[in-house]
């Protein structure tokens, strides 16, 4: 069977989030800004720069008010806030956030780990948001490919709530792997179900790389259909609220795969390796991220004597 390449995949970078979230050191204010407009340089068409959640559950982020007006809105990009209530979008649309990332888990103890609330009351504030707010709206099911503390999730139940974030009047949704436990023929079938409701434009991929599966992952999800993914400059991030959490899929490592099979991403990417090699500095440690260290497969080394 000869597979079609050539369609775009769309990558929305969101290191600034959920890269950032879960580092110990603070990263300075000015340099968050300093890093999104050097990711809006790099050719992405959305990037989610933070979050607007309680700063004691997420101190490492409670400067979004700041970043948000402190950034350079490059044209074309699209410039996304996570928000889990009805305050964080208040907060969000007032910092001049373009679209709102509402997340709810499908398991309901991821959810109440995380936001501190059942399934219901998160759906609730989304509802009211949706009344209340004119902006564009992003809804993510965090947990959809498996949960840290329920094991297996119920498919029929991550369709369900996309058709709930639908009808509700939420336009774009975002299938969330949070602790990396999803396997290529799981997303596969999801992702199919799932694009019996939701237009590919509309349709997110978002995967951790906690068990090595993620770019294997990705190609599942573009073989079913699916356009869009999330990754993290440098293979950072994960949930704090979940045991065991690391890193999403690096951008670097994406894209390198990407313009190696010859799928358009739009992206530079040498100037997002020399990006990524700075983040060591920022956040004080080494990255999971491997095509920074490798470099790409046309950086020859020279021929020994
Ligand atoms: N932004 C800033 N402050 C917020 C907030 C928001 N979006 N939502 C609530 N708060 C504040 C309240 O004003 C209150 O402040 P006070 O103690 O000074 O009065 C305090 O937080 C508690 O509010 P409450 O509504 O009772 O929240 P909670 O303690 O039940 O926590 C969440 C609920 C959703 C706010 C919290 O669990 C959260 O922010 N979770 C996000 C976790 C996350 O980002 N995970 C990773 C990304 S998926
Ligand atoms: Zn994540």
């Amino acid at each position: 069977m000869t597979r079609d390449y050539s369609e775009q995949l769309i990558v929305q970078e969101v290191a600034p989030r959920d890269g950032l979230q879960i580092e110990a050191k603070w990263v300075e204010t000015a340099d968050k800004i300093a890093l999104i407009d050097g990711l809006s340089a790099c050719g992405f068409t959305r990037i989610e720069a933070g979050s607007f959640v309680s700063p004691k559950a997420i101190p490492a982020l409670r400067d979004g008010d700041a970043v948000f007006h402190g950034i350079r809105r490059a044209p074309g990009v699209v410039y996304v806030a996570l928000v889990p209530n009805v305050k964080g979008a208040q907060r969000a649309v007032a910092a001049g956030a373009d679209e709102l990332n509402l997340v709810m888990s499908a398991s309901q103890t991821h959810n109440r780990a995380n936001m501190r609330m059942s399934c219901q009351a998160s759906l609730d504030g989304f509802a009211e948001i949706v009344r209340t707010t004119n902006i564009r709206l992003n809804g993510t099911v965090a947990t959809s490919f498996g949960c840290p503390f329920e094991g297996n999730i119920d498919e029929d139940r991550v369709v369900s709530i996309v058709r709930s974030y639908r009808e509700m009047g939420i336009e774009g949704i975002t299938l969330a792997d949070t602790t990396g436990m999803a396997n290529p023929r799981q997303v596969e079938r999801v992702v199919l179900r799932v694009l019996e409701h939701v237009p590919a434009a509309a349709l997110t991929l978002h995967f951790h790389n906690t068990r090595g599966l993620g770019l294997a992952n990705v190609l599942a999800a573009y073989d079913a259909g699916a356009r869009r993914f999330d990754a993290a400059l440098g293979g950072l991030g994960g949930c704090p609220f979940a045991p065991g959490a690391s890193g999403n899929i690096c951008t670097e490592d994406l894209v390198n795969m990407c313009d190696e099979m010859g799928i358009p991403t739009g992206i530079d990417l040498e100037r997002l390796i020399a990006l990524s090699r700075t983040l060591p500095a920022l956040v004080g440690h080494e990255v999971p991220g491997q095509v920074a260290k490798a470099g790409r497969n046309s950086d020859l080394h020279p021929v020994p004597d």
